[in-house]
């Protein structure tokens, strides 16, 4: 049978969509390697139903409910007063430059759909999103941006980054033979329960791998379900906080993107298909070195007064910081976290001499110098919330909860958002600042807008999202300069969108250094090293108390973006002298982590495991021993082993420190040594390609 196809190329992956023998609608003919699409699809079926419809068993690109009764549909839509149903027809495809669209019409809903395909130059990401334009008023219920299918020959190995405030990106996996699996957010964030984000594997060959992320700041959702036939069908997208998102006639509205990828080469390929993207995401501001941060939250938590800063930034910068970060606590009424947001003043108590005294004291000492900032929050003391009550989410007759005793500005008011713009175009225009780090501390609780009309008729959930955006893009036009921080309460809100406006993400607020080691080894699953903030802070940690060294804490803090958030200035002479060598080490290979290609060795399960990344004829490897016994260091006291991966066999490498030199076929195989002991736990081993 011949099928109108159409077949997306990126750098290794080719994409085939087909129009569907049994109906009007796309399904995937082939996913891949480039040339998978030549043959007889593996996704083709029998054509045999019985109870289902064809629809139902077709690996479906996009189906309404309707089309689809049973199995699972991207889209519910229903006119007012209509039963709920699309039934379309194909209305014709249109390429492009890598690109798709197909287009399906309801003649009855008035409802056109069109499915678009996007390849990203210099990656193996295909985005895609599904727009919707309407001729008359239409709820729609369900909106998802896309669905993918992967077959499989039994269960489906899902891979996803779970966890809670303080343990974010726990790796998880779970096999699905059968059944359904969701993850997402309620929070208007992605929240620290799971980043949007799904690794697919067939459990019985975890050769390939296949996975999506969503773009998407919101609510939202990722369903996989293991169908009958062997595939896994994965449908992703928001979920409107309303229940429904209301079309109104001649509107088109358009879903977030679903970025989806493949790699031959396992989780570890696909981590780096998702680094890659992310470095373009990044644009011309990949190539701004990120600077060595001193943060000095942990060290006064509220307690910032001008005297004891100063004292901090004076050691951070003798031992080589280049930044220094007054977070939270620098604005009036802020001792605590009970009061102070919204007014976003320095504390002249804090500052005597006055705030630009204070910064032109910290640039002297040759830091730049940053500052934090809650911009979507209020306190119930503030002169703001007194000003302007009706700026916050709120129901009319409902007790107005607090969450960490704070309020949520309603961030999709353009009033709120020229608030928020204003204020920092003040504080970035007033103050010698070249870093913003934006922190958002609660999620919404009682959700409305009083006074907005009828509660289907708004969309809070992407009016918040389409003003944060808002304010991220306003920062990068207006103060180029200013590198941006996003955080959420640690990770909250990590997703492309945000990754695209900002230069560095804050994984988790818990730093100590074997919890730190698991969040960023599952970080890293999904996201570039050159986002991933990271500090030494002191030991034992708030959260973890198992001991590991001084270099351990660098070691792990250098496989991303290298901060300092310890108490300095109780740090003895000698581990201020190790710092420094650390930090003059990081300098001189931070290039590489954060341009390089990344290879996660091992797992923090294992007694060793590490990061490896290559550039050029450099390959650095940050090792980590977790202190689990593994008998290495007993008789017969071999040292411990990590393996090396991608490099070339036939070259010789040489450890530029010690001067030993390895051929490539012998790292590969046997790896490279380490003999841990107690105080020596972590090491940083840089290569050159000889
Ligand atoms: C939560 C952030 O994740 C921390 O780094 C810190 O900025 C605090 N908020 C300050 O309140």
């Amino acid at each position: 049978m011949t099928y109108q196809r159409w077949t997306l190329r990126t750098a290794n992956t080719s994409y085939t969509v087909r129009l569907s023998p049994d109906g009007p609608w796309a399904e995937l003919d082939a996913w891949g390697p480039l040339g998978v699409e030549d043959g007889p699809s593996a996704l083709d079926w029998s054509r045999r139903t019985h109870f289902i419809t064809p629809a139902d068993a077709a690996p479906a690109e996009y189906l309404p409910y309707g089309l689809r009764p049973f199995t699972g549909s991207e889209l519910v839509v229903r006119g007012p007063g209509e039963d709920r149903g699309v039934w379309w027809e194909f209305d014709g495809a249109e390429e492009s430059d890598g690109g798709l669209r197909l287009a399906f019409t309801d003649e009855v809903t008035g409802l056109r759909t069109v499915l678009c395909y996007q390849t990203v130059p210099g990656t193996d990401v295909i985005l895609r999103w599904t727009e919707f334009t309407a001729t008359a008023e239409l709820r729609l219920e369900r909106l998802d941006s896309a669905a993918v299918n992967i077959p499989v020959t039994g269960a489906a190995r899902l891979t996803y980054l779970a966890g809670q405030w303080s343990q974010e990106f726990q790796r998880t996996q779970v096999d699905l033979p059968r059944g359904t699996f969701t993850i997402g957010s309620l929070q208007s964030v992605p929240g620290h329960a799971y980043a949007p984000w799904l690794a697919v594997q067939d459990a019985q060959d975890v050769q390939s791998a296949y996975g999506v992320a969503l773009e998407w700041p919101g609510n939202w959702h990722i369903t996989a379900e293991a169908e009958p036939g062997g595939t896994v069908r994965v449908r992703a997208g928001r979920v409107p906080h309303e229940g429904a998102v209301h079309l109104a006639p001649g509107e088109t509205l358009t879903t977030p993107r679903l970025a989806c990828a493949f790699s031959p080469d396992g989780l570890d390929g696909l981590s780096r298909v998702w680094h890659r993207y992310e470095r373009r995401l990044s644009g011309d501001r990949l190539h701004r070195p990120r600077k060595v941060l001193y943060n000095s939250w942990e060290a006064t938590g509220f307690d910032v007064e001008a005297a004891g800063q100063l004292e901090l930034a004076k050691v951070a910068a003798d031992i080589g910081a280049e930044l220094f970060v007054v977070d939270d606590g620098w604005f009036t009424g802020r001792a605590d976290d009970t009061g102070g947001l919204g007014d976003w003043y320095p504390d002249p108590e804090a500052f005597p001499q006055g705030f630009d005294r204070f910064v032109a004291d910290v640039r002297a000492l040759g830091l730049d110098f940053g500052l934090w900032v809650e911009p979507e929050a209020v306190s119930p003391g503030s002169r703001l919330y007194a000003e302007h009550p009706e700026w916050v989410y709120r129901i009319d007759g409902r007790p107005a909860r607090l969450v960490r005793n704070q309020l949520l500005l309603d961030l999709g008011r353009t009033d709120v958002q020229d608030f928020v713009i204003g204020t920092l175009d003040r504080l970035l225009g007033a103050h010698g600042i070249g870093y913003l780090k934006w922190d958002m501390n609660r999620p919404p609780t009682e959700r409305g807008r009083p006074g907005a009309g009828p509660a289907d008729l708004v969309d809070l959930d992407a009016e918040h999202v389409a003003g944060y955006l808002r304010v991220l893009d306003h920062l990068r036009a207006a103060h180029p300069d200013v590198t941006v921080e996003g955080c959420a309460g640690g990770g909250g809100r990590i997703e492309h969108a945000t990754l695209a406006r900002t230069d560095v993400v804050w994984p988790s607020d818990n730093t100590a250094p074997l919890d730190r080691l698991r969040i960023q080894h599952g970080f890293l699953h999904a996201h570039a090293p050159h986002v991933m903030s990271s500090w030494v802070t002191d030991a034992p940690g708030i959260f973890d108390p198992r001991p590991r060294s001084l270099a351990f804490r660098f070691v792990n803090a250098m496989c991303g973006v290298l901060g300092i958030g310890a108490d300095l200035r109780a740090w003895t002479p000698e581990q201020r002298a190790e710092a420094a060598r650390w930090i003059a080490r990081y300098k001189e290979v931070r290039d590489v982590v954060h341009h390089g290609e990344a290879r996660l060795l091992g797992t923090p399960d294992d007694p060793t495991c590490g990061v490896q990344y290559d550039a050029g004829d450099r390959t650095v490897v940050a090792a980590l021993s977790t202190g689990r016994l593994d008998g290495a260091p007993l008789l017969p006291g071999r040292p411990a082993r990590l393996r090396l991966r991608g490099l070339d066999p036939a070259a010789r490498y040489r450890d530029t420190a010690t001067g030993t030199s390895y051929g490539g076929a012998h790292l590969l195989h046997h790896g490279l040594p380490f003999a841990w002991s107690a105080e020596h736990d972590a090491d940083l081993v840089v290569l050159r390609r000889l």
